[in-house]
């Protein structure tokens, strides 16, 4: 692993390089003031993921709008032109999308994603204890129900991530981590017994993810120390939407990986105020590689949840997702199997794991 310094080093040094060298990577976007594409909410049949971004991007139809049949590429550019996210910050990601794609559908996706909702299959890509999402376990499940809504935007979850904050308008690294181990104890407070698994590599990408794209460009150390402008952050998440009435722009020198895996590093590593209870044994300090998924554990199969995406379900309310001409509910549940529970084809995980440790490698040989 290459240290925190070098991790930073390297990323300054892009910073440098972009403003003099045309660096094809490194293209600043040239801030506009309002999405490309104006926002429209998902009805009932459209796919969306367990992933703010994703959404967001498919709310305003920068990928399909339907969620359904995506191609690899739109996936890259979009985030590239809409987010300002670099390909090399999403290949773990749209690796990790495409195993899960393969063993939810049973066969090779090649560069098309099946649909956004196969990202919810539980304890694959999707982990427990989320930001803003409920565990496919919990113990108040509804009486009947096989499981919960681990898929769509659930906003007591995502407050009990802010109250972390106490108010605070902009978060921190630190911040980050306390509200990364509390969504940790409250999720443990609230599993099936045998339900939880930590997964602390997929959810400290996510972390640097935030800190990518709602880092307050107004403040004086954006580009060394940023911190997330809460009320971006809130937009973002509630309304799946670009926070542009608010000020927000994406970040004009686009992020790579060097920039996500230096934030998310530095969340792990930094030292929180208080320790939350309960919380497995490792729960505080650093962690595997980061990006890499659960491996198989045992042999269960699990239903893909199949709930209606937030906006076509008409919560009621002011905000963006709840302005919807849909009111029918057909949620159903199509039994799947789990590929991290099942006897895997060794060669994905393989493909998975290989692709992960060159990604490391290359980022060491980078800054040895
Ligand atoms: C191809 C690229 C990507 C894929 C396949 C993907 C997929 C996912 C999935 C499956 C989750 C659910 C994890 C969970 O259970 O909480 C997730 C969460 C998340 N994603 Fe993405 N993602 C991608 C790129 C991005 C990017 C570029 C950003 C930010 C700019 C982003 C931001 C987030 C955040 C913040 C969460 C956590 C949500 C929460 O905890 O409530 N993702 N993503
Ligand atoms: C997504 O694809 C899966 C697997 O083919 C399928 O079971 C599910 O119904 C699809 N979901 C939507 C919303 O199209
Ligand atoms: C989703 O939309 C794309 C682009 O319009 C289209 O090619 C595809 O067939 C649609 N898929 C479904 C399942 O509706
Ligand atoms: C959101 O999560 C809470 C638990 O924090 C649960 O009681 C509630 O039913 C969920 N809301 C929706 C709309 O699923
Ligand atoms: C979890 O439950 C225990 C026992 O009720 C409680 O003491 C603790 O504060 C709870 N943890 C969180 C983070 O709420
Ligand atoms: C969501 O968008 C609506 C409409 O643009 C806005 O009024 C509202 O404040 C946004 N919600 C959040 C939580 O920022």
């Amino acid at each position: 692993m290459p240290s925190m310094l070098a991790i930073r080093a390297l990323w300054v040094l892009n910073l440098f390089i972009s403003s003099s060298i045309a660096f094809p990577s490194l293209d600043p976007i040239v801030p506009r003031a309002a999405a490309s594409q104006p926002y429209e909410a998902p009805g009932p049949g459209d796919a969306r993921a367990p992933c703010p971004a994703l959404n967001t991007l498919a709310n305003h139809g920068c990928i399909n709008h339907n969620g359904s049949d995506i191609a690899r590429q739109s996936i890259i550019d979009a985030f590239q032109a809409q987010f300002g996210i670099e390909e090399s910050a999403i290949d773990l990601a749209l690796v990790n999308a495409f195993v899960v794609c393969e063993y939810v559908t049973g066969a090779d996706c090649g560069t098309t994603l099946k649909n956004l909702t196969i990202l919810a299959e539980p304890h694959a890509f999707e982990h427990d204890h989320s930001f803003s999402r409920e565990d496919y376990m919990m113990s108040y499940l509804p009486d009947g129900a096989a499981f919960t809504d681990n898929q769509n935007f659930n906003a007591s979850i995502f407050q009990s991530s802010l109250d972390v904050l106490g108010g605070s308008t902009h978060v921190n690294y630190k911040q980050m981590n306390q509200i990364r181990l509390q969504r940790e104890a409250l999720s443990l407070n609230n599993t099936v017994p045998g339900w939880f698994v930590e997964s602390k590599p997929i959810q400290e990408f996510e972390a640097g993810f935030i800190f990518a794209v709602m880092g307050d460009f107004n403040l004086p150390k954006y580009n060394v120390t940023p911190k997330i402008r809460v009320e971006w952050w809130n937009y973002w998440f509630t309304n799946e939407s670009f926070p542009y009435e608010l000020g927000w722009h994406p970040p004009t020198v686009p992020r790579g990986s060097d920039f996500v895996l230096s934030a998310s590093s530095e969340v792990l590593a930094a030292r929180v105020k208080s320790t939350p209870a309960p919380l497995v044994s490792g729960a505080v300090g650093t962690a595997d590689a980061p990006g890499t998924l659960n491996e198989a554990v045992a042999t269960t199969t699990y239903q893909i949840p199949t709930f209606e995406p937030y906006a076509a379900a008409g919560v009621g309310g002011a905000d963006k997702r709840d302005v919807s001409t849909s009111t029918e509910a057909t949620a159903t549940a199509v039994p799947v199997i789990n590929p991290y529970m099942q006897t895997l084809a060794p060669s994905d995980i393989a493909a998975q794991q290989a692709y992960a440790t060159s990604v490391m490698s290359v980022l060491s040989s980078m800054s040895a």
